[in-house]
C-alpha cells in the first residue's frame, strides 16, 4: 500500500492526477489539499504519514522549495513529485538539490508517475520481503568510468568491516569487462566464479553460493567474476543476480557489491544497485567523470535512488584541482560524503602483493580514510537518505 500525499494548486488538475494514480494499477491511500508549494509546512502532520508525496503547482519556482526540503529531511524515506506546466532547468535542479526525485511536466509527462508508483511498488515489496527476516546490509560502489579506484575501494571496504571478526562479509565482483578485485586479495584465481552461479533461479541456493566463494579469511569471502570477461554467457541475468544478494543477505553481515563502471553497468549490475541500501559513486575531479557521473545519476534516479541519497566519494582527491568540491557538489546537486588522497606507493605494494591497503600499509592516510569510510557507511542506521547530513571528511589531507 503507497501512502500518497497530493498538494495541488487546482482542484481540475488534482483530479487529472488522481486518475493518473488510478491508472497505475498499484494499491494506494490518497490525502489530498489545495494550496500552492509554498504552504506545504502546514500539512506536515499529514505528509510525514505518507511515503509519497505529489506538488502540483502551476506557479512553482526555484526559490520556493524551502518547504519542500523541509519536509524531504523530516521523513528521509519521502519520496516527491513536482508536477509543472513547463520546468526551467533552474526548477529541475534546484528540486534535484533538495531530493526531489522526479519533476513532471503538465501535463505531457504525468504519464511517468504511473511508472514511477508502479516502481516504488515493486521496491516497497521487495523491500517488505526482505524485512520478514534478519539480513544483511548490501553496499555498492559505482563509477562513471574506469580507472577512478572503485575496486580498490570496495575490496578494502570489505577488509575493513572484516576486521570485526563477528561480521561476516561477502564482496562480489560484478564488474563485466574488469573483473579483478581478485587480483587485489589472492596472488591465485579462486577455482569457482560467478560464472558458477549461472544456473536456473530455482536451483540457486545456499549450498551452491558457499560453494563458489573463495575465503580470504574465516568471516571474508569473495566471489570473483567470471575469467573471460568476453564470455558473455557467463553473464548473470538481473534476476540471478537478485537471488544470488538475496541469498547472500541472509549468510552475511555485510555484501559489498562493486558492480562496474560507466558502459560496463548492465541491466544485471543496476539490479545489484537496485536492491543495495547503499550506493556510493567514486569520483576524480575530472570533467569526464563529471559529465558520466550526471547520466549515471540520472539512471540511478530512475531506480529510486534520488541524488540526494548517492554518497560521492572522492579518490585521489588534489585540493589544488580546478574542479573543488563545491563545484563538484554544485554540479551533480549531491554532497561529497568522504575524500580519499592519492597514494600511488602504498596501492601500487598492495596491489604487488594481492594484500588489501589496510593490512599491509595499515597506517598510510588512504588506509585510514577508507577505514573511516568504513565507519562512516556502517554507522548505526545509515540509510538511504543520509549523506546530506554526514560530515564530509578529507581523511588525511
Ligand atoms: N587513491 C589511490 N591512490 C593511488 N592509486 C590508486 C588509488 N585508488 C586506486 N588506485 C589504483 O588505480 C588503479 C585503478 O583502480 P581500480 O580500483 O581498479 O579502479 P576501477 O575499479 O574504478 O576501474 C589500480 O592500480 C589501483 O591500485
Ligand atoms: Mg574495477
Amino acid at each position: 500500500m503507497i501512502d500518497i500525499f497530493l498538494l495541488s494548486s487546482s482542484p481540475e488538475r488534482a483530479s487529472h492526477i488522481v486518475s493518473r494514480i488510478e491508472a497505475s494499477g498499484v494499491a494506494y491511500r490518497l490525502r489530498r489539499a489545495y494550496g500552492s508549494a509554498g504552504q506545504i509546512c502546514v500539512h506536515k502532520q499529514a505528509i510525514t504519514r505518507s511515503s509519497v508525496l505529489i506538488v502540483d503547482d502551476a506557479e512553482l519556482v526555484a526559490r520556493e522549495l524551502d518547504g519542500v526540503e523541509e519536509m524531504l529531511a523530516c521523513v528521509p524515506a519521502l519520496r516527491c513529485v513536482l508536477i509543472a506546466p513547463a520546468p526551467s532547468d533552474a526548477l529541475r535542479g534546484a528540486a534535484r538539490r533538495v531530493g526531489v526525485q522526479q519533476v513532471l511536466a503538465w501535463p505531457n509527462e504525468t504519464d511517468e508517475l504511473v511508472s514511477l508508483l508502479l516502481r516504488l511498488d515493486a521496491r516497497q515489496r521487495m523491500s517488505e520481503r526482505m524485512s520478514a527476516r534478519p539480513s544483511g546490509r548490501i553496499v555498492s560502489f559505482v563509477s562513471p568510468k574506469g580507472g577512478s579506484g572503485t575496486t580498490l575501494i570496495a575490496v578494502n571496504f570489505a577488509q575493513a568491516l572484516a576486521a570485526s571478526r563477528n561480521r561476516r562479509v561477502l564482496l562480489i565482483d560484478l564488474s563485466r569487462q574488469s573483473a579483478d578485485a581478485g587480483l587485489f586479495l589472492a596472488t591465485k584465481p579462486s577455482p569457482q566464479t560467478l560464472a558458477d552461479l549461472d544456473v536456473p533461479v530455482e536451483q540457486l541456493d545456499a549450498r551452491l553460493l558457499e560453494a563458489c566463494v573463495m575465503r580470504i579469511q574465516a568471516n571474508f569471502h569473495v566471489l570473483t567474476g567470471p575469467r573471460d570477461p568476453l564470455d558473455g554467457a557467463a553473464r548473470l541475468q538481473p534476476a540471478q543476480v537478485e537471488r544470488v544478494l538475496a541469498l547472500a543477505r541472509k549468510r552475511y553481515d555485510a555484501v559489498i557489491v562493486d558492480p562496474g563502471s560507466g558502459t560496463d553497468l548492465d541491466a544485471s549490475a543496476l539490479r545489484a544497485v537496485a536492491v543495495s541500501d547503499s550506493v556510493s559513486m567514486v569520483m576524480q575531479q575530472n570533467p569526464l567523470y563529471l559529465q558520466g557521473a550526471r547520466r549515471l545519476l540520472d539512471s540511478l534516479g530512475a531506480q529510486g535512488h534520488a541524488a540526494g541519497t548517492v554518497r560521492m566519494v572522492v579518490n585521489r582527491y588534489d585540493r589544488q584541482a580546478r574542479i573543488d568540491l563545491p563545484t563538484l557538489e554544485r554540479t551533480l546537486g549531491a554532497k561529497v560524503a568522504h575524500c580519499l588522497p592519492r597514494d600511488d606507493k602504498h596501492a601500487d605494494a598492495a596491489l604487488g602483493l594481492a594484500v588489501p591497503l589496510v593490512k599491509c600499509a595499515a597506517d598510510s592516510a588512504l588506509a585510514q580514510g577508507i577505514r573511516l569510510l568504513a565507519d562512516i557507511l556502517w554507522q548505526p542506521g545509515a540509510g538511504r537518505r543520509e549523506t546530506s547530513i554526514v560530515q564530509r571528511n578529507e581523511c588525511g589531507l
